[in-house]
């Protein structure tokens, strides 16, 4: 029987960790080796239709939407979070598109500014309060003042003005449209409260 010494223990050991490690070391090098190809197929589902890709795993939602699938209703204020302008929504919840990769967005439900209005070209109630209240000056800002609105009032975070401008301080207006956008907002409430 072989005598079994500290350096026996070691050697074994080191022989399984070696196991162990091999296909991680692989996996890695395939991680690599899939990074250094630059793509990778991605499945997004976008106003109820489903687009398939070949995209840079790094590539944001807001510019899969807009430099892959031409959906420039959705815009790049800052690219870092900060303004509101690319809001989308996921699964019905409002988030912020230049701060999602697209590859984590797969199998979830995206919904643009282009997909608001109704098959026939009706307006969402949103769309129309905005033109009613004239909630806007150059418009860079409004697709997404308009996707965090329709959110904000589905939440039930539009009780009153207060509210409403603490649910929407996340959406900048370099214009200063502000109070007619909380006047869309409350025009906008009132129709779904009436539906
Ligand atoms: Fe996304 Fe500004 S572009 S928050
Ligand atoms: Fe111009 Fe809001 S309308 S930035």
């Amino acid at each position: 029987m072989p005598t079994v010494t500290r350096r026996t223990v070691l050697t074994a050991g080191a022989a399984v960790a070696g196991v162990a490690l091999d296909p991680l070391m692989a996996r890695e090098g395939a991680g690599q080796a899939s990074a250094a190809t630059g793509s990778a197929p991605i499945t997004l589902r976008v106003n109820g239709k489903s687009h398939q890709l070949v995209l840079d795993p790094r590539t944001t939602v807001l510019d899969a939407l807009r430099d892959h699938l031409h959906l420039t209703g959705s815009k790049k204020g800052c690219d870092q979070g900060q303004c509101g302008a690319c809001t989308v929504h996921i699964n019905g919840e409002r988030v912020l598109s230049c701060l999602t990769l697209a590859i984590a967005a797969q199998g979830q439900r995206i919904e643009t500014i282009e997909g608001l209005a109704a098959a026939d070209g009706s307006l969402h109630p949103m769309q129309k309060a905005f033109i009613d209240q004239d909630a806007f000056q150059c418009g860079y800002c409004t697709p997404g003042q308009i996707m965090s609105a329709v959110a904000c009032v589905a939440e039930g975070h539009c009780g009153s003005d207060a509210d409403i401008q603490e649910y929407m301080s996340g959406n900048l207006c370099r214009c200063g449209a502000y109070p007619k956008i909380v006047a869309a907002i409350k025009q906008a409430r009132g129709q779904r409260e009436n539906s």
